[in-house]
């Protein structure tokens, strides 16, 4: 008997296979049980017909909870009315083992106790659906990268160093040095762009930030590509060709999973370069506009401003060239000001907030080391990054993506809890 899973029943039409799985949910009457089956590939409705199969199989049908793990043999037959097209006429049920009380029932439930059995919510629908759009844009982030000629670069986790300021960082030892768990791997990217020219990383970052919103995660993943002799204006055009491609990457390959979740797939139809471009002063000007009184020129935006500048457009929207002084060390000045820095955060539509950071780097040697003195780091830690602007410095560019919010978006869930398998949150390190 052929073993398969869920997802190369089209495949098979016709024939009687083996599926291992588990059972999602169940209704039954007196002549038939209908069984919704997952088993990690995706989801699909097993009929069992009381005539059609021996006393046993029917009464085991009957008899089974909620996460029982299973193997069934039946037949693939098509289904026009199902979302997934095809289910499994069952001849024979193996109960492999039992699951009693499962907490998680198709009732709704409260999010502490979801996220108390996050180990256990990550097998419903809904969570299945976004872990797989995750999965696409990881995928299709590697493609778009490596297509466009850029070498995937692993930056380290721990670090004697802080890019983005020493107040959010997790401290550890280091034998007896100290050292920080990563906040970004960007110093280490332009270090790699020098070698490599266009280079990409991926990996998890840490931000000790007691902020409790939809938004932010203690520990999240990045994807941070560097670019040697790429400058600002160029580097805004490689940020809205890469979200381009994962959103239409997501719209061509999670089909199933975006109608799963109930995304209006309208809106990201729409996602495609070239994306508007506000400068700061603008935005400023616009929510003054807007009735937005709290805020003064020189100040970071909160997340109502951010809402309030992308509610404008209907695709993500950069704003560009923020005060030197809300800004990290390493931004590149404006050629013509020196309140404001070449940089551009990229905003998502519908109130998602901040995709990405991003900016040109400084790379004039006396000028990084005055950045350095105006910020209060220590040459010494930074002796290795500014080398590498006295050994044949070049203008460069880069960028960090937060990938749990661009997921986040492009699923439409309501915080950014849910994109990350297990996440790490302000009062949260269990499961
Ligand atoms: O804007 P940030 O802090 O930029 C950097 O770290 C740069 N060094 C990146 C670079 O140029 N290589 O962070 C980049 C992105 C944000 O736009 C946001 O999407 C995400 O990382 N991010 C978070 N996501 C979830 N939880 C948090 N606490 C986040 N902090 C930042
Ligand atoms: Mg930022």
């Amino acid at each position: 008997m052929k073993k398969i899973m869920i997802q190369d029943m089209p495949n098979h039409v016709g024939e009687t296979v083996k599926l291992g799985g588990w059972l999602a949910n169940k209704r039954s009457s007196g002549k038939i049980a209908f069984l919704q089956l997952r088993d990690g590939s995706g989801f699909v409705q097993g009929v069992v017909v009381k005539a059609d199969v021996p006393e046993e199989v029917f009464v085991t049908a009957k008899g089974l909870h909620q996460e029982s793990s299973l193997y069934v043999v039946g037949e693939v037959t098509k289904d026009e009315r199902s979302a997934f097209g095809f289910e499994l006429q069952v001849k024979e049920i193996e109960v492999i083992a039992e699951a009693n009380n499962y907490p998680i029932t198709p009732k709704e439930h409260g999010i502490e106790f979801l996220m108390d059995n996050r180990h256990l919510w990550l097998r419903s629908r809904k969570q299945h659906a976004i872990m797989k759009v995750r999965n696409e844009i990881i995928r299709a982030t590697y493609e778009f990268f490596n297509d466009n000629g850029f070498t995937k670069v692993d930056p380290p986790i721990l670090t004697g160093s802080a890019p983005e300021g020493t107040s959010e960082l997790f401290h550890t030892k280091y034998f007896d040095q100290d050292a920080y768990l990563s906040q970004s791997g960007q110093l280490y990217m332009e270090a790699a762009a020098m070698a490599l020219g266009k280079v990409f990383s991926f990996g998890p970052t840490f931000r000790a930030e007691k902020s409790k919103t939809r938004r932010h995660l203690i520990e999240f993943w990045m994807i941070e590509p560097e670019m040697a002799f790429v400058e600002h204006d160029e580097s805004l055009e490689v940020q809205e060709q890469y979200v381009s491609y994962i959103v239409q990457s997501v719209l061509e390959n999670c089909k199933i999973e975006l109608e799963r979740l109930g995304r209006d797939t309208s809106k990201l139809e729409q996602i495609k370069a070239p994306f508007p471009r506000i400068s700061y002063d603008d935005a400023i000007k616009l929510l003054h506009e807007k009735g937005f009184d709290d805020i003064e020129w020189g100040e970071d935006f909160g997340a109502p401003h951010e809402t309030a500048i992308a509610e404008h457009y209907d695709k993500p929207v950069f704003i560009t060239c923020y005060p030197v002084g809300i800004k990290p060390f390493y931004m590149q000045p404006h050629p013509d000001r020196d309140d404001v820095v070449l940089c551009a955060d990229l905003i998502a539509p519908e109130g998602y907030g901040e995709i990405i950071g991003g900016s040109e780097r400084v790379h004039d040697f006396e000028l990084m080391k005055q950045r350095l003195r105006e910020h209060d780091l220590d040459e010494n830690a930074y002796a290795w990054y500014l080398d590498l602007r006295e050994q044949g410095s070049v203008p460069h560019s880069g960028f960090g993506l937060g990938l749990e919010r661009t997921v986040a978006w492009i699923t439409g869930a309501e915080h950014v809890r849910e994109s990350i398998p297990f996440p790490r949150l302000l009062n949260r390190l269990y499961p």
